[in-house]
Formats: C-alpha cells, structure tokens, sequence
C-alpha cells in the first residue's frame, strides 16, 4: 500500500523532528520515519542528541558536577555534611528518566503538530511521476510517496581502524554513557569534544583518566589563548593528556585494555599504558547505510557525508539533507536550524542558516563558548582588528560563586568595530554565548554592548566589560 504526504523527513534527530514539525505548521502533510529503539524495543525518538549524546552527557556532567561541588567546594561555603558517596546505579537511572523525558516530549510534539510517525528503516524504493517513494522495514510492506524528502540520518562514532566497539572495554560514546561502575583507570583516545565531557565526567567520579590525542597542540579548532586557559585547568582538576600520540594497537585482555602508542617523538621506543575501559573518541562519520543513496544517485562526498549546496539541496530534485549528515559542524543547534530553513524552502518561504553564527560550547568545567572567527583565522584572512578582554575574577557575581577563573573576549573590526568573533571560558558561559550570537546575528559594534545595560551583579556583566575592553574602557579592571 502506499500512503502519500507532501514530505518525508527521515530521521527523528534534532535535525529530522524539527524540520517535521516546522513542515507541518506550515500546513504540509509529513511523516518522519526514525529507527531508534528503546531498550523496551519501542521507538525512542531523538536520535543521537537525545538518546546518546547532547541529553545524557549533559545529565551526567550535571550529576558529576554536583558530587564534585560537594567534595571540594561546600566546605569553603561553609557547609558540612556527611563524606560525600556515589550511587552510580542512581545517577545511570536519573539519566536514562531525563532521557525518556526527552523521547516522550517529541512523541508528544508529533502528536500536536499532527506529524505521523513510523518506527523503522527507511531506504528508497523508487521515483515516479507522483514523487519519492521511501520503504520502511520492518513493515507491512507499505511505501510513504512525496516530492520532498529530507534526509536527516546523522552520523555515527569512527572507530579506530581495525578496532571495533565492544561497549565493555572499548567504549564509543553510547558504551561511555552507561558505564555501571566508575572505573578505576580510563584512557579516552582523542581529546576533543566528547573526550573532555566524558572525560570529566568519569574524572570527577573518581578515575584516573588519561587522554591520548593525536594532534599536537590542544584544542586546535579554539581560540588559543582559551585553549590555554583551558588546558592549565584541565590538568589541575587531574586529566592527563598525551600528545602528538601514534596508536599502534589496542588490545582487550583479562584484567583491562592494553593501548600501545607512540608519543609525539617517533624515535622513542612505543609506550604501553593498562586501563579498565577506554573510550575512542576520535570524531563521527555521516551516515547514509541502508538508504540506498546509490540507487537513487544521490552523490556523497570522500567522507560519505551527502553533498548538498548552501540551502542544503542534494543533486536531486525535492531530496533535501541536513544536520550531521551533510558538511559543517556536527552539532545539534546546527541541524536544527537547517531542518527550519529546509521546511521553509519547500514551502516556498526564505529560510536560510547563517553558518558564520553558529556558536560552540564545549560544557566542562569551567565551560568554554565561542561563536565567529578566532585571532588565528583574523590574522591569517589579513583583518584588523581590536580585542577586548575581561577575566571572571574581576566580576563581583562570579567571585561571590566562588567561580572566579577564565575570562571573556572579544574581537572587533579595527575600523567599524563590528565583532568578529567572542570567545569565553569560565562559569555558565553556555548560556552567556547567546548574547554575543544576538549581538552578531545583529551585526552589532562592541560600542553597542558596550552601551547596553546589564543586570548586576550577574555573569553578563564580564561580557559588557570585554566589549568595553576593545576600546581599552573597562570600569571595573
Ligand atoms: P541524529 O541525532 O544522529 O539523528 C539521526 C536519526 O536518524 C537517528 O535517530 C537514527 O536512528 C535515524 N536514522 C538513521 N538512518 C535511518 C534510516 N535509514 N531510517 C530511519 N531512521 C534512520 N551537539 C550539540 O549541539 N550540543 C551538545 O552538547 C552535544 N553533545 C553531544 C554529546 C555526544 C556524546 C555526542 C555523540 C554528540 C553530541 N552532540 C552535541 C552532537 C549532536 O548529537 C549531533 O550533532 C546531532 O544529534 C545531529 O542531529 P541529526 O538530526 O543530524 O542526527
Ligand atoms: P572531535 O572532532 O571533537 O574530537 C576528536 C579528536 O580526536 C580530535 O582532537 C582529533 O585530533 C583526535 N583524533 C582523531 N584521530 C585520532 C587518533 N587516531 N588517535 C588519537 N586522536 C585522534 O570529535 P568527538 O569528540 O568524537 O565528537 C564528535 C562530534 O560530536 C564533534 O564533532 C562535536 O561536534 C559533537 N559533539 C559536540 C558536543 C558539544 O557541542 N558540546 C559534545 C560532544 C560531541
């Protein structure tokens, strides 16, 4: 049987579920088709970001942080209690309700803005005059037919080559969220992103963790001055970090994982190091498996990713790509904001994604947000400009935290003073990011937040002292 919409969204990811429903107020019939179980076997919409990634880091670090907080920071408050324990089996249960919480809202989303869901596989069967046709196994058989598609299939983790994921000694980030006792000695392959959350995650619950990155600097894609910052933390609250390494095997045994490796100078004998688990986490890959993407002559990139232009159109009329699938950062916020401005185009509507503000934020502690360019792509594009900085320790709120380390900064045109790029590691700047998004969505000056009232004492305040800082005017350093 084949059932017809105006629009297929395949992925119910941030991307896919976002792009549904903003397909569906703009009057489309769309049924979004995800594949994601639950442990119960049911469908567990959300993708990646939900069910292994944005929601459940983000429920474990809250968690670590709070056992953190209460072994090394209450008793400075002045607050005494009890030596302070962890409960693992608690904090696992309390991530996978807030994760179930998160399946549950995009159910409901659907329900409200009338999307059809189908729990399955979907592929490409055929074209015809009347549109696409995607078939979903397991099924009934049926096919869903529409002119649009939009795939949204996210990506998945890269193993090292010759090295797979077993979830039990070497972890990819599903394996590295479900850890059911903390492990005594954790080694994380590659110091991005995913190994610095996790890594202090587990770092803070007690284990020993070691961080083997292939580059040799830290934090290449931050601005440097904050990877430094950041780094010089990082190593005080106990994270060890190689660089420069080689892996040249890793082996699973009895008692741990072996990782053979090579350190940044080649001539120097391989060094072995013993752990409990390791996670790789060495970047993601798109994801493509089972569409059938050749047989429909959809083109991929040498990365397998799906080839799409500026408003995220493949090389096939009404087939559309977004989110991790395609090129760009792999985050959340990203696919989302493509999955809005694909619903629109096909709607006819204008919508667009300004990749030049789309901000970063890695949630360690302390945090680190960025959004626009760094002083290294500045210098190198040959741009004058003028930068502004203020430390947290100058900020009233932040001292009264007792969170007074990092700073904010910013960088504005040296002529017209539009800013470039603001960068911040220290408390909460997850959320003070958001500012300077606005700012710059706005093409706003740093004079502008310079003159912009902001509440006192908050965290904010520091931002409004950086854009003072450009022009060398701070009225509290
Ligand atoms: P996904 O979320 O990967 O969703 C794709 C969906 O498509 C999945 O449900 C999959 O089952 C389904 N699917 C695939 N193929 C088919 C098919 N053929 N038929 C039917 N369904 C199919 N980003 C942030 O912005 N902030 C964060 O804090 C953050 N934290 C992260 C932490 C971790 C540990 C990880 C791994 C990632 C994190 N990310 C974060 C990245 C974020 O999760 C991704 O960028 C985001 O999920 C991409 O969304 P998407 O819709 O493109 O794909
Ligand atoms: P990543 O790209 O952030 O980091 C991977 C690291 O592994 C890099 O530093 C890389 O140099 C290193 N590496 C690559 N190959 C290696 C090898 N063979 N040996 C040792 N090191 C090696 O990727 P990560 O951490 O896996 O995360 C994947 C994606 O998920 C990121 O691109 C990010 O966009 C997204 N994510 C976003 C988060 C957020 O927004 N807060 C949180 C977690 C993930």
């Amino acid at each position: 049987m084949t059932q017809e919409f105006d629009l297929v969204v395949i992925g119910a990811g941030p991307g896919g579920y976002i792009a549904a429903i903003r397909a569906a107020q703009l009057g489309m019939r769309v049924v979004c088709v995800d594949a994601w179980s639950s442990a119960s076997g049911g469908p567990a919409l959300g993708g990646t970001c939900t069910n292994v990634g944005c929601i459940p880091s983000k429920a474990l670090l809250q968690s670590s942080e709070y056992y953190d907080h209460a072994v090394h920071e209450f008793s400075e408050h002045g607050i005494r209690c009890a030596e302070p324990s962890v409960d693992l089996e608690r904090m696992q249960a309390r991530k996978n309700t807030v994760v179930r919480q998160n399946n549950e809202g995009i159910q409901y989303l659907f329900k409200k803005n009338k999307v059809a869901f189908v729990h399955g596989r979907a592929s490409f069967h055929a074209r015809s005059d009347a549109g696409w046709e995607v078939a979903v196994e397991p099924g009934a058989g049926e096919v869903l037919r529409a002119r649009n598609v939009i795939i949204a299939t996210g990506s998945n983790p890269r193993e090292l080559p010759g090295i797979a994921f077993d979830e039990v000694r070497i972890l990819s980030n599903q394996g590295a969220l479900m850890i059911d006792k903390v492990p005594r000695r954790l080694g994380v392959i590659g110091a991005g992103v995913i190994g610095l959350e996790l890594g202090s995650v587990w770092q803070r619950l007690g284990s020993d963790v070691t961080l083997l990155e292939a580059l040799p600097t830290f934090l290449g894609f931050a601005d440097e001055q904050i990877a430094k910052e950041a780094f010089k933390s990082f190593t005080k609250q106990g994270l060890k970090f190689h660089f420069g390494v080689q892996i040249d095997e890793v082996r699973t045994g009895e008692s741990g994982v072996l990782v053979r490796y090579r350190d940044a100078d080649r001539s120097v004998e391989p060094k072995t190091l013993e752990f409990d688990r390791l996670i790789v986490s060495i970047g993601r890959v798109p994801n493509t498996e089972g569409l059938q993407a050749q047989r429909i002559g959809l083109i991929l990139d040498e990365r397998g990713g799906i080839v799409v232009d500026e408003h995220c159109a493949t090389n096939l009329p009404g087939v559309w790509a977004i989110g991790d699938v395609v090129r760009g950062p792999m985050l959340a916020h990203k696919a989302e904001e493509e999955g809005v401005a694909v619903a629109e185009r096909i709607a006819g509507l204008a919508g667009h994604v300004d990749m030049a503000t789309i901000p970063g934020v890695v949630y360690t502690d302390p945090e680190i947000a960025w959004v626009g360019q760094t002083e290294a792509q500045l210098t190198a594009s040959g741009r004058a400009y003028r930068s502004g900085s203020f430390p947290f320790a100058a900020n009233g709120r932040a001292r009264a935290a007792g969170r007074t380390g990092g700073f904010v900064k910013i960088l504005a045109d040296a002529v017209s003073d539009e800013i470039l790029g603001v960068h911040m590691i220290g408390p909460g700047v997850s959320e003070l990011i958001s500012e300077a998004v606005v700012a710059m969505s706005f093409r706003a000056s740093a004079e502008d937040l310079a003159r912009i009232c902001h509440a006192h004492p908050t965290l904010s305040e520091a931002v409004r002292e950086a854009a003072l800082a450009v022009d060398r005017r701070t009225l509290n350093l």
